[in-house]
């Protein structure tokens, strides 16, 4: 696309977004350019209560399917569109709601924590959510019960370690996350040692056994803005490094590795963003039964944080 394609599309969004009275919500690993367009950009956590306290009438999500299916369930006299209706979290696909039924009849005593990276189903079976910004306030919550947490089988691992709680894990994972290996931290620490190592909790243990941080991408965003970070060897998907650097001028960010890149967030372009403006196009509708139960096990998380 050349400049004035892209300027022209742009300018096309921003009046469809006024007619339509819409606001475009984003991921902090979605393409600059959409990053760009944005209304807010930020971390799952974020991007819920912005779509809970929304009066726009149209949400267009640029992010993932469960993050758009978030939005529908909190606010549903809003239209929620996703440009890309592939774009899915095979995280998110890795337990189904019978899987969770099956684990709590073996374990019918324990709370069932779900990360946010779940369908609006398997929510609405559990009785807490959970963002990676807020996991261990969350677990914390529960006193001493026992807890199953779905599905992100390392993001549990961090928030065990960081509790001490008895926690039943579901063996989900991130593939994007679980890309990052130990050479590629131990190379960079080796070119940049004065570089900060910050990582994601969705990543391996022997990985967040080598960052200085652990943290949420909003986490890290605000740790990058501290007068005594001045590098930093970013522990997540790519995508971040776009608001980092632009947030940070001056300031030097080393992407962990050319395989931390998820190719769904990367699906939402501007010419989807347009066309989901124009069609009303996809939007996303979550049946109101499972709705209601699932808005619960958000709310009680949004009420802690
Ligand atoms: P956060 O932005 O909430 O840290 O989430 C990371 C992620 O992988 C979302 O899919
Ligand atoms: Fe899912 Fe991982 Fe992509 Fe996030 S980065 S949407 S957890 S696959």
């Amino acid at each position: 696309m050349t400049m004035e394609q892209e300027l022209a599309i742009q300018n096309k969004i921003l009046k469809l977004k006024k007619t339509r009275n819409a606001v475009i919500l984003a991921h902090n690993y979605q393409i600059g350019e959409v990053q760009d367009i944005a209304d807010f950009v930020g971390d799952s956590l974020e991007l819920s209560q912005q779509a809970a306290r929304t009066t726009a009438d149209v949400i267009v999500f640029c992010g993932v399917h469960f993050m758009a299916e978030t939005a529908a369930i909190l606010n549903p006299t809003r239209t929620v569109l996703l440009p890309d209706a592939r774009s899915g979290c095979p995280m998110a696909d890795m337990i189904t709601v019978e899987q969770l039924k099956g684990m709590k009849a073996q374990l019918p005593k324990a709370a069932v924590v779900c990360y946010v990276n779940t369908s609006a189903a398997v929510k609405a079976e559990s009785d807490i959510c959970c963002t990676s910004a807020n996991a261990v306030k969350i677990v914390k919550s529960l006193g001493d019960r026992e807890v199953i947490f779905v599905p992100d089988q390392y993001l549990g691992q961090y928030v065990t370690a960081k509790t001490g709680k008895k926690m039943h894990l579901w063996p989900g994972y991130c593939p994007t996350h679980a890309r990052i290996m130990p050479e590629d931290i131990l190379k960079l620490k080796k070119e940049h040692p004065q570089a900060k190592v910050v990582v994601h909790p969705e990543s391996r243990p022997e990985i967040t056994a080598l960052a200085d941080e652990v943290m949420s991408t909003s986490g890290m965003l605000r740790y990058a803005g501290r007068p005594d970070v001045t590098e930093m060897i970013v522990g997540t998907e790519s995508g971040l490094i776009h608001r980092l650097s632009k947030e940070n001028p001056g300031k030097k960010f080393h992407a962990v590795s050319r395989r931390a890149i998820c190719p769904n967030m990367k699906l939402t372009t501007l010419p989807k963003i347009l066309w989901a403006l124009e069609e009303m196009e996809t939007r996303i509708i979550v049946p109101e039964d499972i709705r209601l139960k699932a808005k619960q096990v958000l709310d009680r998380m949004l009420a802690i944080v």
